[in-house]
Order: structure tokens, then sequence, then C-alpha cells
């Protein structure tokens, strides 16, 4: 196992009614900017629940951030931050509202310049306004993590930052938000929170069982229990297991002393930029690639994920691998999500410029930086 330092000061409130316990989280005297997404919020309670929560503060709201939140309207909402003397952020929402409202608290404490250096030169976030949330899709793990990824539509990037500075100081995960969420919701956040174990899961073996167990487990729970949630959205139990998992998936802790690959993501995040294709799906279509590309650097581990999570034991190395490849595209398809780039309609000269994007960049991705652009149109072209 690799050397590591692990911090996570996220304080979590977990289960029914948890909701109510936001303003005694939120230090008193605070002006509050409430943020939002496009209005799911108004239609199952969780807003009403909300106000009635911080009815004692001075409060400010900003809503209409997208799915894949877009820097423009983030920039409007750190206007309204400095202009109002906003003291204390609180999302409400999915990954990307939360993402958003970290990237409005580190931008309006941003004081070297271009807000965008933050995302386009990894500028540091010397400080950020203090933020809590209320999710309200399992997915992304943002509520209990550093990072946040941000769309900026004029120039068509998507591009993502990482600091402790803008951890949520509490995030409130209350199974019951998520009745309302569609299917295709629900069915990306299992597949989100599935990729997110894989990127820290999926690479080489450096003797970190309690690691790798972590990893299988979260896994098998999503397994186990996102059909159940699928198959019934009121089943409270499934909806908290599962909740659990996607925040557990990506939460830093099984990824601290191992390597990672994250090309997957990378990969994806430039799909959704072009296309505006949902993020999990993006995974969904990249994986499968990159684990048969990869198969020869990955052999150990995609042994050990067939045997232990798909319980894959027969056959020589290759049919092995080839079994576990395809079970887990199987998992996604189940969930219904297409894992073929076909499936999107989307033109096949998209490659070319996702190639050229990853030439221009310079840097080779995945855990042994050894994924070159040759190597991403291999990837791709192998889902068509
Ligand atoms: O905007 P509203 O009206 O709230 O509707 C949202 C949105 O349309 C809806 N929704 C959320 N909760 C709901 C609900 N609808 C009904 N009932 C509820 N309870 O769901 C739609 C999608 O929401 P979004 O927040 O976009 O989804 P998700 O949580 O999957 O977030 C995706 C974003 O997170 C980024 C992705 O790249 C993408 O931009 N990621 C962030 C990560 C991180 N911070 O660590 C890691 C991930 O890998 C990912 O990249
Ligand atoms: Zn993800």
């Amino acid at each position: 196992m690799y050397n590591f330092e692990y911090q996570n000061p996220v304080k979590i409130i977990f289960g029914k009614g948890g909701i109510r316990k936001v303003g005694a989280n939120i230090p008193k005297g605070s002006k509050i900017l409430l943020t939002y997404g496009g209005g799911s919020i108004f239609k199952n309670g969780v807003y009403d629940q909300v106000k009635a929560a911080i009815k004692d503060f001075e409060v400010v709201e900003f809503g209409g951030i997208e799915p894949n939140p877009h820097y423009e309207t983030l920039m409007k909402a750190v206007e309204v931050v400095k202009n109002e003397n906003i003291t204390f952020l609180l999302s409400v929402g999915g990954g990307s509202v939360i993402d958003g409202t970290k990237f409005i608290a580190a931008a309006a404490c941003f004081k070297n310049g271009d807000p965008w250096d933050i995302l386009s030169k990894r500028a540091l976030v010397e400080d950020a306004v203090p933020h809590g949330t209320v999710l309200t899709l399992p997915a992304t793990g943002s509520e209990m993590n550093s990072g946040a990824v941000i769309t900026r539509m004029e120039t068509t990037e998507k591009l993502s930052f990482m600091s402790p500075k803008v951890m949520p100081l509490f995030s409130v995960l209350d199974p019951e938000t998520i009745y309302s969420l569609p299917e295709k919701q629900i069915a990306n956040g299992i597949v989100d929170a599935f990729v997110h174990v894989i990127e820290q899961y999926l690479t080489f073996p450096v003797n970190s069982p309690i690691q790798d167990r972590f990893a299988e487990s979260i896994m098998k729970t999503l397994i186990e229990e996102g059909p159940k949630v699928l198959a019934d959205q009121n089943n409270y139990d499934a909806a908290a297991n599962f909740m659990w998992s996607a925040t557990m998936a990506l939460n830093g802790l099984i990824g601290v002393g191992v390597p990672q690959d994250w090309a997957t993501h990378m990969i994806g995040h430039e799909l959704t930029a072009y296309h505006g294709i949902d993020h999990a799906r993006t995974l969904a279509i990249v994986l499968p690639g990159v684990m048969h590309i990869k198969r020869k650097q990955k052999e150990n581990k995609l042994l050990q994920l067939g045997e232990r999570v798909w319980k894959i034991t027969e056959g020589n190395v290759d049919e092995r691998i080839d079994q576990t490849i395809r079970k887990t595209a199987e998992f996604f398809e189940s969930v219904g999500i297409p894992t073929k780039l076909p499936d999107y309609n989307v033109a096949t000269d998209t490659i070319d410029s996702i190639c050229s994007r990853f030439e221009k960049r310079g840097y080779k991705i995945g855990e042994k930086a050894d994924i070159g652009p040759a190597d991403i149109r291999a990837i791709l072209e192998n889902r068509l």
C-alpha cells in the first residue's frame, strides 16, 4: 500500500427527517444563499422542508443551476454572493447543484484573476464561502468530497477542480428525498457510483486488501440494492443503502493508498461536453473499452473483480476477462443504460474531436499515465 494522509471533515446527517437539522448546523447569524436546480425540489416537498429548517435565517435564493452546471450561470450567483454579502451557501439537489455551489464558493473568494483559472489552470483555491448540502440524488459523492465538475458552454469544455476548501461543512442524506427521482436518474446514480469504485479499484495490486474489500462490498451492494430501488422507489431500506453506497464510493476512503485510474471519467466528460450525454451514460459507454484495451495492465484486478463480484471462476485468463467485461456491461444495460456509442446517435467524427483535444493537452491518462490519443480512439472505436 502507498503512503497516504486522509481527512474528511464532512458531517453526515443520515436518515429520515434529517432536513429538520439543517438550521442547527449553520453558524448563527449567517446570511444564506439557497441554491437549487430546475425545480424538482418544489415538486417533492424538499424545498418546503428546507425553508422551514432555516426560517430563523436571512435567505436569498438562486435557482436554475443546470445539470452539468454552467460556468456562465454560476458566475451570476457569484455576483449575488458579493452584492448580498452572503456568508453561507446551502445547496439542495444532485451533484450538479452541489458541484456548482462548490465553484460559487471558491469563485466568490478568488482574488488572483479570472475564476475560470480555478478550472483551466487548476489555480489554488485559497478560501471559499462555507457550504452545506441537502442531497436529493445519490450518484456523484460530491456531498462528501472536494471535487466539482463545471461546463463552459461558450467553449464546450467540461473541467474539474478539487480543493479541501470546498468540502461541505455538512450534508443531509435523507433517503426519502429520492422517492421522486425519475427512473433514468436512479439508473444514472447506480452506474456513476459503480464506476467511481472501478476507477479506484481496477488498476494493479499494491497489497491493499482493506480498500479492495471495501470497494467490492460497495459494488455488490449497488448490484443488489440498485434494482430494488428501480423496482420500488418507495422502498426506504433500498433507497438508504443505495444512497450510502454512492457516498462511500467517492468520499476518498476506498481510494487512499492505492493507484487510481479516472480515464473513463476523463473521456466521458468529453462526450458530455460535445453531446450533452448524461454523465453516467458516458461512463457506461467508455468503461468496457478501457477494460478491454487495458486488459494486460489490469489483468490481476480484472480477474479479482470477475471472481469476487461476478463469481467468474471458469475459463482461461482471456475468457474470464471477456466474461467480466460482458457482465459489467450487462449490469449497466440491465438498469436501462445502453453501453454502445451508436446507441446515442453520436457522429463518429466526435472521436476525432476528442482525440485531438487530448493531443493538444499533451498528457496521458490512466493509473500509469499511458493512455494517449491513439488508445482513446481504440477505446471509443471498441464501442462502435
Ligand atoms: O435540477 P432539478 O430540477 O433539481 O432536477 C435534477 C436534474 O434534472 C433531477 N433531480 C435531482 N434530484 C431529484 C431530481 N428529480 C426528482 N427528484 C429528485 N429528488 O435530476 C437531474 C440530474 O441532476 P444532476 O445533479 O445533474 O445529476 P447528478 O447528481 O448525476 O450530477 C451530475 C453532475 O455531477 C458531476 C457530473 O460530471 C455532472 O456534471 N460529477 C461530480 C463529481 C464530484 N463532484 O465528485 C464526480 C462525478 O464523477 C461527476 O463527474
Ligand atoms: Zn462520475
